[in-house]
């Protein structure tokens, strides 16, 4: 056999069994034997680059080459789907077709609806050519050397019958299992989890560099075929066709002949749903005749052959228990519902929030009563109503405390306040353990210590208020559960290294009410110093950009509080950043000039933290696009006003990833 010929037989197998383990699930061999293939395919190709091919098996490793992410036009436009939320909407939708289609019959074809990112992959001659983002509908971001590392989306196609160019189209998504491994693996490289499958997979999508792609295990299910030479007459029969050209197909695809088989379709699907491995947000409803998808047509938005039936927000009714009002950090008091467990969502559910006084009058929550609670995107359940018909009789409604659960101070509530404050800042244990907790946390002080080890040194007198966490000699840490020589010295070096933490975290570390990243990021840059700080009037401080009353108020009781001050003057003793750096060097001047305006939703970064990485780095915010805005940063949802302003004025909208390549930090 030639070498040509080796390379192409092992390619060959390396396709066929990708697909068995990675579309089919079925692997026909051994790890080892697939690794060994891939190692002799690997020599070869270095051996004899004249064989190179991008589609190579061995390409799904990605590279670490800068992704460009150009724009290219959809050869058909990526349309949205209506929405209907009841099965008398699915009948208005049966009732549009049958007036434009009124003595034929119709049949559906049902399939889930992914919860993802959508993709669309163009085929050549049965190689993958193409992949691009949804975009605007029209035209989407080139994505294809991310794409080709997925190892479901087949780069050659299988068998025959593929037309010679096509368009397919699908959603990018995770699995639960995968996003819990990939979460996993970020908290314990120190990074910032995401917040679901569907984030942390457009997040993915985006990554400049392939090889980053290769190692997150994102999947593609595909649902929608676009081409002039299909070769059959239903979507059914062109999507199980594609699952025979290797896609993944899932196989909940189903044709119904009548609307009422399309309502039991979303009945099934509806109790299958908390046992999928992976998140619906609902079941698409098409025609399944291609003749008749194209006489029904399109409105400016969406195909009149189509529709996303959605589903509600996944309810439960339990019984309440009781009411722990728990004591935060700045002392507000929230009240939240113990709850008899009750499965929803494919989770047991003990607990949920009842916010604030106000919110508790308004549901007129009485003990023991019966409620209803609701899950949607969020992981927290909300509480939705009382379920007043089973009420008992002569029930008392429950009375929000007048004192602290836990001190017993006198709570208060400020004039348009919806929380109530326990006052008694230093007095108050969860209030004092909770400003120790927030002081070492990770965007204040970046002391390394665990939770549930601040709780010890608490428990044991060794820590009071902040300044105590620079008295803490090794002897002292050395007698706690867990703790050994090693351990005691890295916390008392992590302790030693919190002394050059910048000024403006150290004011952000106080827990000063009301003074959050931002608002401290503001005050250090505008006062310089905790002194001048300290001393500043109302007017003063009000003389700050988004400082206002609330703020300024908080503020001056805190430098006001004879032991705030003494704290301050410990803490100085101890060596710690007491005034603003010199010069507030950028990190980078790369930004230096230019001007961003953030929209949507970040996967990486908070708002608030992508606007200090603009401004460490040189660059500016504003909160609306003009023509002097250089760029938008789209995140995730982000918002349609603030796209096609940026499209009217020619402004370029940039992912938070490319973001980060022009600062130099990709
Ligand atoms: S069909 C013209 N089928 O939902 C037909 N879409 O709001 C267009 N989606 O952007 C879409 N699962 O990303 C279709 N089985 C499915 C789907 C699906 C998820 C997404 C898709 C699209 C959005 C439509």
């Amino acid at each position: 056999m030639s070498i040509e010929d080796r390379i192409r037989s092992l390619r060959e197998s390396l396709h066929y069994h990708d697909h068995c383990y990675y579309v089919l699930a079925r692997p026909e061999i051994s790890d080892a034997q697939y690794d060994g293939m891939m190692a002799e395919l690997q020599r070869l190709e270095q051996e004899y680059p004249q064989y190179a091919d991008p589609l190579s098996p061995t390409q799904r490793v990605g590279d670490d080459h800068d992704n460009a992410f150009t724009q290219e036009a959809h050869g058909y436009p990526m349309l949205s789907l209506g929405n209907a939320y009841s099965f008398d909407e699915l009948r208005d939708f049966e009732g549009r077709i049958t007036r434009i289609l009124p003595r034929e019959p119709v049949e559906y074809a049902c399939e889930l609806k992914y919860d993802g990112v959508s993709i669309n992959l163009k085929y050549e001659g049965g190689r993958l050519v193409r992949a691009l983002t949804r975009g605007d509908g029209e035209k989407g971001d080139d994505v294809t050397a991310n794409v080709r590392t997925i190892r479901s989306i087949p780069l050659q196609l299988r068998g025959s019958g593929y037309p010679g160019s096509f368009e397919i189209r699908g959603e990018i998504i995770l699995t639960n299992e995968g996003f819990a491994k990939m979460n996993r693996e970020r908290e314990e490289n120190g990074e910032v989890p995401f917040a679901n499958p569907r984030n942390a997979a457009a997040g993915t999508l985006k990554l400049q560099h392939s090889a980053l792609v290769a190692r997150r295990p994102l999947d593609c299910f595909l649902y929608q075929l676009a081409g002039e030479e299909l070769p059959f007459a239903t979507h059914v029969e062109n999507l199980n066709a594609a699952r025979e050209w290797g896609f993944k197909v899932p196989s909940y695809l189903t044709r119904c002949h009548s609307l009422q088989e399309v309502f039991a379709y979303i009945e099934k699907s509806e109790l299958l749903r908390d046992s999928l491995p992976f998140n619906i947000d609902g079941i698409v409803i098409k025609v399944d005749s291609i003749r008749q998808q194209q006489l029904l047509g399109y409105t400016a938005k969406s195909p009149r052959w189509a529709i996303a039936f959605k589903f509600r927000a996944k309810q439960a009714v339990t019984r309440l228990l009781s009411v722990d009002y728990q004591v935060g950090r700045t002392g507000a008091v929230t009240p939240v519902a113990n709850l008899e467990p009750v499965l929803l969502a494919g989770t047991v559910v003990k607990r949920a929030s009842l916010h604030n006084a106000d919110q508790m009058a308004l549901l007129g929550i009485r003990e023991g009563d019966w409620l209803r609670i609701e899950k949607g995107g969020e992981i927290i359940p909300k509480v939705v109503a009382v379920e007043l018909e089973r009420r008992k009789a002569g029930s008392l409604p429950m009375v929000f405390p007048e004192r602290c659960p836990v001190c017993g101070s006198a709570l208060v509530r400020q004039k348009g306040e919806a929380r109530h404050f326990c006052p008694n800042d230093t007095g108050c244990p969860p209030q004092i353990k909770g400003r120790l907790v927030h002081f070492v946390s990770r965007r204040a002080m970046d002391i390394a210590l665990a939770e549930a080890t601040v709780e010890q040194l608490y428990g044991r007198g060794l820590l009071q208020n902040v300044a105590d966490f620079y008295r803490l000699r090794k002897e002292q840490l050395l007698q706690l559960d867990r703790f050994a020589d090693r351990s005691a010295d890295n916390l008392i070096s992590s302790i030693e290294a919190s002394r050059q933490v910048p000024f403006e975290r150290v004011l952000y570390a106080l827990g000063i009410r009301y003074v959050g990243e931002t608002v401290a990021r503001r005050l250090a840059a505008h006062f310089r110093s905790m002194e001048a700080l300290s001393r500043a009037s109302r007017e003063e401080l009000m003389q700050v950009g988004e400082i206002g009353d609330i703020i300024a108020d908080s503020l001056l009781s805190y430098f006001s509080d004879d032991r705030n001050r003494q704290l301050i003057s410990d803490l100085q003793q101890a060596g710690l950043q007491m005034t603003a750096g010199e010069t507030p060097a950028p990190r980078s001047g790369l930004l230096a000039g230019k001007i961003f305006v953030l929209s949507g939703v970040f996967t990486r970064f908070s708002r608030e933290g992508m606007q200090q990485f603009i401004e460490e780095n040189g660059g500016r915010c504003s909160a609306s696009v003009s023509p002097s805005v250089h760029y938008v940063v789209g995140g995730d949802r982000m918002g349609p006003a603030k796209r096609e302003k940026a499209r009217q004025l020619n402004i370029p909208v940039i992912t938070e990833d490319e973001l980060l390549v022009m600062a130099g930090r990709p």
